[in-house]
């Protein structure tokens, strides 16, 4: 059932139009001016409008041209009297589906407006897919780091080794997961996710395991547990860090076997699975302090891989900047939004502590928030709703994969930065602290792009 809206001025149009579409079982709105029928778009999800291009007060054509504008979804169906087909020829160029003429035929009317819902449909179905598509973000990225990872993923890939993901949050962990099993002899089987840190633990048992019937009092049916539903395919234990002790002496157990029961069951059960491991923790440090068992670490960390932090991969941000511009730019018809020199500076100082994803909603939110096609540091600031880049501990894990000067300018940028914050900013004050000129420092900031707050 689609809801329809009928403006027609004509009292006998209306009452026609509205018996027969609601024989159609459609719901239908009926007014008989642009005025009140806009007033009611506003507060109705409206599917299509049998639109009278000849109306009082507000003329067809303008309604059409607001209907347009405002609610690019909506279908709109003209009617037209016989004095005004180049009326409703012009409608047809501004966007309208098709019109009609009167007198009206039932049959057509019927025809027309099933033809013009079922596009409708079929447009949002189309962008149900194309968004869905999209939100496969591919591993983009050239700085040595993402290079590097990339490289992991390819040799891991080809074999059938446990791995386990490092890397803050929103840094792309899951991601590169996905993409191992995508090119894995297992791509044609399951993908099968498991966060741990949000399986309550009486729970995560069954939830892996599964359990046969009246296992426990909630126990209704047998139920499968992820490790069967990942069987031929790929297992990713996400936040791996976050399962309880108890939790993990069960995962060493069926892992070192690949062999389990379910709760309340007898059957021991083997699966061919792979495991794919994730957490944003310092896994070293849940060891050390007790929290993670050491042999589940050894049994998982394979091949370890690192996503490093986007503060540290100068090279990735304008890629990843441009992608998810164009990613949501709201439709293809409206021109790129850029961002200024001053505005790019501030976000290639910025600390991104929420990584990839923090970037990908801010530059979401800016496409759809602001009508601006040139982007300002004051409207970035405002987007990224805080005017001082956070600080971090410096990592000296970051510079590992770098070559030797790559890492001595990141790391010379990032010191900079840091300097010139603890000196407000002030150019004199800071390179006096570090021992140098001012010119020295001046250049510096230029060769890298630093923004000076003032
Ligand atoms: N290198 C990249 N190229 C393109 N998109 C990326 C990249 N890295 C991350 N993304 C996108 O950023 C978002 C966050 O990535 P993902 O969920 O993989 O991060 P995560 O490390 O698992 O985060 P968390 O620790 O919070 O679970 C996703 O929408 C992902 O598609
Ligand atoms: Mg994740």
């Amino acid at each position: 059932m689609s809801k329809i809206l009928v403006i027609d001025d004509e009292q006998g149009i209306r009452e026609v139009l509205s018996g027969i579409l609601e024989d159609e079982s459609h719901e239908v709105f009926a007014v008989e001016d642009g005025i009140e029928g806009l007033q009611l778009l506003k507060t109705e999800p409206i599917d299509l409008v049998l639109l009278d291009v000849w109306l009082p007060n507000m003329g067809g054509i303008d309604v059409l041209k607001r209907i347009k504008t405002d609610y690019p979804e909506t279908q709109v169906i003209i009617i037209s009297g016989h004095g005004n087909i180049d009326l409703a020829v012009k409608a047809v160029k501004l966007g309208a589906f098709d019109f009609m003429e009167k007198p009206l035929s039932l049959e057509k009317v019927v025809t027309l407006v099933k033809n013009a819902l079922e596009m409708e449909q079929l447009k949002k179905e189309n962008r149900r897919l194309r968004n869905s598509m999209l939100d496969n973000d591919e591993i983009l990225g050239d700085s040595s780091g993402m290079r590097r990872v990339r490289e992991i993923i390819q040799q891991s890939a080809a074999v059938d080794s446990r791995v386990l993901i490092t890397g803050e949050n929103g840094t792309g962990k899951e991601l590169v997961a996905r993409e191992i099993h995508r090119r894995s002899r297992r791509a044609g089987g399951p993908f099968i996710e498991v966060n741990c840190a949000a399986i309550p633990d009486t729970l995560i048992e069954s939830e892996l395991f599964g359990h046969e019937k009246g296992a426990f009092t909630s126990a209704v049916g047998r139920r499968k547990g992820k490790f069967e539903m990942a069987d031929h395919g790929s297992l990713f234990l996400d936040e791996v860090a976050d399962m309880s002790l108890q939790a993990q002496a069960k995962v060493l157990r069926a892992i070192q076997e690949m062999k389990f029961e379910r709760i309340g069951g007898e059957e021991s059960l083997s699966v061919d699975v792979r495991l794919i491991a994730a957490t944003n923790k310092d896994i070293q440090r849940e060891i050390a302090e007790g929290r993670f068992r050491e042999d589940l670490f050894f049994r998982l960390n394979v091949i370890p891989i690192h996503v490093p932090p986007l503060r540290e991969r100068n090279n990735d941000l304008g890629i990843l900047i441009d992608y998810f511009m164009e990613k949501f730019r709201t439709s293809p018809e409206v021109p790129l939004k850029r961002f200024d020199d001053e505005s790019m500076q501030l976000l290639h100082s910025y600390e991104w502590p929420g990584n990839v994803r923090e970037l990908k909603n801010f530059t979401e939110r800016i496409n759809i928030m602001t009508d601006e096609q040139v982007l300002t540091a004051d409207l970035v600031r405002f987007f990224l709703g805080e005017s001082t880049p956070r600080r971090r501990a410096d990592d000296f894990e970051a510079y590992a994969e770098m070559g030797l000067s790559e890492a001595r300018d990141s790391f010379e940028k990032r010191y900079i930065m840091q300097k010139l914050r603890e000196h407000g900013h002030n150019i004199s004050r800071t390179a006096q602290a570090l021992g140098v000129y001012p010119s020295n420092l001046h250049g510096k900031i230029r060769k890298y792009g630093i923004k000076i707050e003032k």
